[in-house]
């Protein structure tokens, strides 16, 4: 795995003579674990062929911004979107300075200005262009825009100049890209974490649950995928979308969810418990739908399986982390089972403020783990998976 898994590559080229290394950026970029798409302008193909770069890149290279062809296919809103990292690669000083001054004159500088992602570009041009001060006066602009800029090199140029200006080397623009995400933290790791409720059948129609949405772990599902990590999800019944690049496993019951569990925990190096097992089930499920009949009904219940428990115990067990969700007391009930379940972190949340916890966008927690307690601030639920993946895998390397 390398430090772009997971990661989706939108190279795209301009005319240039550095266009020919495009050919061996897209290996680099794949070989770093990104999936690539191509987007070209018209000026570029004039020094590689849209072919070529289809042909390596695996996918149709996008060309024209009114091509309804291409628009019904993948268009560039979608392209947008689709895109983790717009790479420019070679940037020229023309569309350099069309990015600069917000153009959508072609399909990729409107590619650029719909993006809510990354846009990172590699300039290529001769080196009186580059030092040109309406070249460099552009160049601070994207910077000061926060677009990272990368290189260009100094050596021979196709021109017969030697100086600033040529591309950097495929390889090098490829690791770069890596770095501009915090990714590469959990990479070459396998995560599974649990989400969500569980529903425990007391007949046909009805069942016992609670109200966990399953935010808190979908939110750390995408944020250890964002890491790097070969993620799967196992998820009680809620109203989310499966999050995309993620091996999400769909399960009802805590019976079930323990099944998923043991079976995916194989070779996982962290396991998360963010789901709200259900403690009991009912004895008996009845085959019919229970009538009324009687003023009360009594339903016996069993204790349910606990799947952190259970997986902290394996021979061979991963870093186990559970949740702890309490309404009183949370240090203290949160440190208990912390011991008796055997984790290594628990993250503890009180459940009786309702503008956190379940159901909410929000969540404050206390990590309670050996020997030093950490309390973080209220925050969104997806800033704070990406703060406690981090902290997790700050425990993994400790651990090993
Ligand atoms: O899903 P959201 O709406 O975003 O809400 C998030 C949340 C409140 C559900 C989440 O932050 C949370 O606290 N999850 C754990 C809820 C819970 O069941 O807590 P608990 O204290 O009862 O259980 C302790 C730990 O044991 C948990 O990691 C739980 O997953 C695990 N457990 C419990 C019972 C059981 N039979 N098996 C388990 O694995």
């Amino acid at each position: 795995m390398g430090s772009l898994s997971n990661k989706r590559v939108l190279l795209g080229v301009t005319g240039g003579i550095a266009a020919y290394k495009s050919a061996e950026l897209i290996r680099c970029l794949q070989g770093d674990g990104a999936e690539v798409r191509v987007a070209m302008t018209p000026a570029a193909t004039e020094f590689i062929t849209p072919l070529t770069l289809q042909a390596l890149s695996g996918n149709p290279v996008s060309l024209e911004l009114l091509d309804t062809a291409a628009e019904a296919a993948m268009g560039h809103i979608e392209l947008a979107r689709w895109a983790d990292l717009i790479l420019i690669a070679p940037a020229s000083a023309d569309f350099i300075a069309r990015l600069c001054h917000g153009e959508g004159s072609d399909l990729l500088s409107t590619v650029c200005l719909a993006s809510h992602g990354i846009i990172a570009v590699a300039p290529a041009m001769n080196m009186h262009m580059w030092g040109n001060p309406a070249t460099q006066k552009n160049l601070r602009q994207l910077r000061s825009q926060g677009l990272p800029v990368f290189g260009p090199a100094v050596g021979y140029q196709a021109c017969g100049d030697v100086g600033e200006g040529r591309m950097e080397d495929p390889a090098a623009l490829a690791t770069m890209a890596g770095n501009l995400f915090t990714s590469g933290l959990l990479k070459g790791k396998k995560v599974v974490i649990t989400a969500g409720p569980t529903r425990e059948a007391l007949d046909p129609v009805r069942y016992i649950s609670n109200h966990s949405s399953g935010k808190m772990g979908y939110a750390l599902a995408s944020a250890a995928m964002e890491a790097g990590a070969s993620t799967v999800l196992i998820s009680g019944p809620v109203q989310l979308s499966p999050p995309e690049r993620i091996k999400t496993i769909a399960v009802e019951s805590a019976a079930q969810m323990l099944e998923a569990a043991l079976h995916e925990v194989e070779g996982a190096d962290i396991f998360i418990a963010a789901a709200a097992v259900a403690d009991y089930r009912p004895a008996s499920v009845a085959e019919q739908k229970i009538k009324k009949n009687d003023d009360d009904m009594h339903i016996q219940l069993v204790k349910n399986p606990d799947i952190v428990a259970t997986v902290a115990g394996l021979a061979k067990h991963p870093l186990t982390v559970g949740f702890a969700a309490e309404t009183e007391n949370l240090e203290h009930y949160a440190t208990q089972k912390l011991r008796k379940k055997n984790l290594d972190l628990i993250i503890a949340n009180d459940v009786s403020d309702t503008s956190i916890g379940f159901n909410s966008d929000d969540n404050r927690v206390l990590l309670v783990q050996p020997g030093a307690n950490k309390a973080l601030p209220i925050m969104n639920k997806n800033t704070l998976a990406h703060k406690l993946i981090e902290h997790i895998a700050a425990l993994l390397k400790t651990a090993h």
